[in-house]
């Protein structure tokens, strides 16, 4: 394991997190080529301590080592659990044994689930309601209930003196690497990821916790992972863009293709598509990184989903990107759908219904049996002419 070091952002204020280079996986699903880190932060007042989150599973011994570098663990008063995932609760088992008098400070419902995930007691549990605080001597912790940022129980902690927000998943990257946000060359690139991810299905509440956080007066910003924005006014900015649903002159393309009849198709919408002066990113679901795929979504303004038919539906891959793509909820408006078949077709009638939740206009569909003729592949274009003078009439 790499570096057990701390830092200190503020006076009082301590990062005591761990980095996990060799994640390449979340939630069993969400690719992190860059891994992660699980940031865990120790706050020292005149009058108490208090740690704010704390890291995955597996990382317990390094955050106690770091803590004992720093403090005697035993005197800590509280350990604020903003969101109770794995990945910043896991260690509080590990904590309450060794911070034996500390309380966890959660909200009603984090109280329910550090129960059921921690079976953490509710003599250890200090229930706090929004706008509640605690004051550790010259550093007050100010709690915001921040729902489905990421799961219900969430909240942030503002500490008011110093004017750090901690805000758990939110303004979150996957980075393993990187303490201040400003010294990450492509930090927005990994940020718009990471809102694609985790945050876009949220994009209410987070217009709703931007609103909040506007009314602070916020110098730093110290999400659970990846690194600390200590100039905020860059990710609140790109927050703002991204929770409003502001989207581009952009298409984002995603296809799997078996045979090559798919990817002709594909390959004349993309065409037509850049002819007709709209951006395309196009992901090959065979070898695509899906999280760049779900970056692109981001500000995409319209989706091609193209899929052949494997016994009667899309094929799975596609299916499973279409099903995606209907749980992350993009704010994209206009879609086309295209798909190939030998003997039997039903991919593209399934990909629709698979994406109907999202209210996206279907601008066109085309299913081709066999390998698609120079009249199919006119069809295609046309089809494609239609959704960009959509994308740019939508500017
Ligand atoms: Fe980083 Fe929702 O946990």
């Amino acid at each position: 394991m790499l570096g057990h070091s701390t830092f200190r952002l503020a006076d009082g204020v301590y990062w005591v997190g761990s980095r996990d280079w060799s994640r390449r996986l979340f939630d069993s699903l969400i690719p992190l080529p860059k891994g992660t880190s699980y940031n865990s932060y120790l706050i020292v007042g005149d009058g108490g301590e208090a740690l704010i989150d704390t890291v995955n599973p597996g990382f317990e011994l390094e955050l106690e080592e770091k803590l004992r570098g720093l403090t005697d663990p035993g005197g800590i008063s509280y350990i604020v659990m903003n969101h109770a995932e794995p990945d910043h609760a896991g260690a509080i088992p590990h904590m309450l044994k060794i911070a034996s008098k500390a309380k966890l400070v959660t909200t009603s419902q984090g109280a329910s689930m550090a129960q059921a995930l921690y079976r953490v007691q509710p003599d250890r549990v200090m229930v706090v309601r929004d706008g509640e605080a605690v004051n550790l001597g010259g550093k007050t912790l100010r709690f915001i209930e921040a729902p489905m940022l990421h799961w219900p129980e969430t909240m942030f902690t503002y500490l008011e003196e110093e004017g750090i927000l901690f805000s758990c998943d939110f303004f979150g990257s996957h980075l393993a690497g990187g303490l201040y946000s400003d010294e990450v060359e492509d930090l927005l690139v990994h940020a718009r990821r990471y809102w694609g991810e985790i945050m876009m299905p949220f994009r209410a509440m987070a217009q709703r916790a931007l609103q909040r956080v506007e009314k602070l007066d916020v110098r730093l910003i110290a999400p659970s992972h990846g690194p600390v924005h200590r100039h905020p006014k860059q990710i609140l900015e790109a927050y703002r863009r991204w929770a409003g649903g502001e989207t581009r002159r952009k298409v984002t393309v995603v296809y799997v293709s078996m045979w090559g009849s798919t990817e002709l198709m594909v390959k004349r919408a993309v065409e037509t598509l850049e002819a007709e002066n709209v951006e395309v990113a196009v992901h090959n679901l065979e070898v695509a990184d899906v999280g760049e795929a779900v970056a692109d979504l981001v500000d995409s303004r319209a989706i091609v989903l193209g899929a052949p038919t494997v016994l009667g539906g899309a094929h799975p891959i596609a299916f499973h990107i279409a099903h995606l793509v209907g749980s992350l909820r993009p704010p994209a408006k206009f879609a086309l759908l295209l798909g190939s078949y030998g003997w039997g077709g039903g991919a593209v009638k399934q990909l629709g219904k698979t994406l109907e939740g999202l209210k996206l206009e279907v601008v066109g569909s085309v299913e081709v049996k066999g390998s698609p003729t120079a009249e199919d592949l006119k069809r295609v274009a046309e089809a494609a002419e239609a959704l960009a003078e959509k994308v740019r009439r939508e500017a």
